[in-house]
């Protein structure tokens, strides 16, 4: 595959949020991350939170073994979730922190101060042959930090950037932050993924940057769904990429 090819990874969580608003079964999660495959989606990332409040474990058993695209589970570093893909045993697993009274994954994982607690999940994990990687804010240290515990992959929360208006002093500072730590990534050894917070007016600019190698997006993509279909809006979110990166590439070449 192109080495500049920007993978994409449909986040399904929200279609479970709604579907559990009624109970049953509608809509399906499932035929989701079937429309994510026909719409060119790379892989599918769903988060089973520790209160299931969207996706559920039976839904993980499905989108391991019913979606010929790579499963990428979110979860918690707990115990319990441990189990859980040790059992599932999904393509990827990304590590990231969670609090029952957020309403979505605040921040990123405090790599530091953890490592003790980390360690076992890194060998568990690695030693299973689930490829692991670390959502955290996009901070040096924090890489310095995933790089110690051994991680092949990091996730940059690209939320504070997301939020900010275009244009604006925060937009360059928190756009800066994200390009610093994904080529420290690179010279650490780290693959680079992003995501959070990413719509149409977003992406272009993320995925403009050369070390990241894959964005996880869902909510936006769950919402425009309602409006526009998800295969519409999953092709429109292909193409910005697409774009973004072409664009990139004209602009190696010229350096
Ligand atoms: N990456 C990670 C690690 C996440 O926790 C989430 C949210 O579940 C996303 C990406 C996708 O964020 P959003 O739903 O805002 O696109």
């Amino acid at each position: 595959m192109d080495s500049n090819y920007l993978r994409l990874g449909v986040n399904i969580d929200h279609v479970a949020t709604l579907r559990n608003a009624r109970g049953g079964r509608h809509p399906d999660p499932i035929r989701a991350a079937e429309i994510a495959h026909r719409a060119g989606a790379d892989g599918i990332t769903a988060h089973l939170r520790e209160d299931r409040r969207h996706i559920n474990d039976r839904d993980i058993e499905m989108l391991r073994n019913e979606i010929e695209l790579p499963l990428n589970l979110e979860m918690a570093p707990t115990e319990e979730m441990l189990e859980i893909a040790l059992e599932v045993l999904p393509h990827a697993v990304c590590l990231v922190p969670e609090k029952r009274e957020e309403r979505t994954t605040e921040g990123g994982l405090e790599i530091k101060n953890n490592i003790a607690k980390l360690e076992p999940f890194v060998k568990q994990l690695g030693d299973a042959g689930i490829k692991l990687s670390l959502f955290i804010e996009p901070d040096l240290e924090q890489l310095d930090s995933s790089k110690k515990l051994g991680v092949p992959v990091v996730e940059l929360h690209t939320g504070s950037f997301c939020l900010t208006k275009p244009g604006s002093i925060e937009y360059g500072q928190t756009f800066g932050r994200i390009i610093a730590a994904a080529s420290h990534a690179k010279q650490l050894g780290l693959e680079c993924h992003a995501g959070h917070g990413i719509d149409f007016s977003s992406v272009e600019m993320v995925a403009s940057i050369p070390s990241i190698k894959e964005l996880n997006i869902g909510h936006f993509l769950i919402g425009e769904a309602i409006f526009e279909g998800l295969e519409k809006s999953i092709i429109r979110m292909r193409n910005l990429m697409n774009k973004a990166r072409l664009q990139m590439c004209d602009n190696e070449s010229f350096k």
